[in-house]
């Protein structure tokens, strides 16, 4: 196919295959979404909704009303269908992208897609952040487009605010842009946002589909610069967010009293399942700052399929680098918590009973 450009067809597809499972805690969402009396009330405003409208250009409404709930300048505010997009068009603006490794995908993924130099920097032991040698990768060059995920995915780690403020003054120094992208900020003790208020080269990226329990509805956001969004609104499609994404979002923005609600029924469900995983003979959780918990297994294939068979649906992670074993876990309602744990447990249950058949058949004891 000589049309498109040749290194997109030898790209590998976005690394995300969807299974059918009773309990799914594959894609770090909230288990719990707008409240029933919010949904009602979204029916009858869509009801209302002139469809055969085109929506806002960058829906400007919605972007008000995040200036208002974040207090940033409304004009530093982009909003996307999703922050994914937002990230792909941040990618297509950097003249380079550096990043963290392991990472969350799209940033490298979409640096492939669109042909932009990319570099990563491995964490240190225990998923800590390389911050002298990420200091060194930000010296080095031409300045480009610096992500960091904080909290981290898809450790779930934290990164400290002040070793990130040191990474944003080298980064404002070799005028390279930094993102930190906040998707997971509402389960972590601090975030940016005050910081990066006023300065050119720090930019905050945020989405509903998490804590908010909107993913469904794709709607993400920047908080930047007026001049970063300028040029990151231009990349966007213009009509890009659809008017009931925006409609779902307005009436979210306000009423938010139901995210810290949720926000808190997850910590504390993750707290419960991290602890009780320390009684596992061979998985290993990682604490957590985010709504999921980062596994190691002995076997990350095994511990998919085995979970998968008892109905519970997870995200495998081995093929990140410095993952080898690793499986990811969407906290969700107590319920499926539970079922999750049983399933973990059960599959250390059979693995122990199929080590000691084999035991037995050899006669080792
Ligand atoms: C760190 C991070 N950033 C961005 C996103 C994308 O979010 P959205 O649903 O807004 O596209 C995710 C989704 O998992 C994420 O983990």
């Amino acid at each position: 196919m000589k049309a498109l450009k040749p290194h997109l067809l030898a790209l590998p597809d976005y690394p995300y295959t969807m299974a059918q499972a009773l309990i799914k805690l594959d894609q770090n969402e909230s288990p719990y979404g707008l409240p029933p009396e919010l949904k009602a009330e979204l029916a009858s405003r869509l009801a209302e909704l002139p469809l055969n409208r085109y929506p806002r250009m960058h829906a400007e409404t919605l972007a008000e009303r995040i200036a208002d709930f974040e207090g940033w300048p409304e004009a530093g505010v982009v909003v996307g269908p999703g922050s994914n997009t937002i990230i792909f068009a941040l990618v297509a603006a950097a003249q380079r992208v550096l990043d963290v490794s392991p990472s969350f995908v799209h940033y490298e993924h979409s640096a492939h897609l669109l042909g932009a130099p990319y570099r990563a920097v491995p964490l240190r032991e225990g998923f800590e952040l390389p911050v002298a040698e990420l200091q060194e990768a930000l010296g080095e060059g031409e300045p480009g487009v610096f992500f960091l995920p904080n909290p981290h995915t898809p450790t779930g780690a934290f990164f400290a605010p002040e070793r990130v403020s040191s990474l944003c003054q080298t980064a404002a120094a070799a005028e390279w842009l930094m993102i930190i992208d906040e998707a997971y900020y509402q389960f972590a003790p601090a975030d940016m946002k005050r910081q990066a208020l006023g300065e050119a080269h720090l930019g905050i990226l945020r989405t509903f589909s998490k804590a908010w329990g909107l993913a469904g509805a794709r709607a993400g956001y920047l908080l930047a610069s007026e001049e970063v969004a300028r040029v990151v609104r231009n990349l966007l499609p213009p009509f890009g967010v659809p008017a009931p994404t925006a409609l779902a979002v307005e009436l979210a923005l306000e009423h938010p009293g139901y995210v810290a609600e949720a926000v808190e029924k997850v910590r504390r469900e993750r707290d419960r399942v991290y602890l009780e995983l320390k009684a596992h003979p061979t998985w290993r959780a990682y604490p957590s700052h985010t709504n999921f918990l980062l596994i190691r297994t002995p076997d990350a294939a095994a511990a998919y399929q085995g979970l998968l068979k008892k109905g519970v649906l997870v995200r495998r992670q081995d093929h990140l680098p410095g993952l080898a074993g690793a499986i990811r876990v969407t906290i969700g309602t107590p319920v499926e918590n539970d079922a999750f744990l049983q399933a973990a447990f059960e599959l250390a249950r059979e693995e122990r009973g199929n080590e000691k058949e084999s035991e037995d058949a050899t006669g080792e004891d």
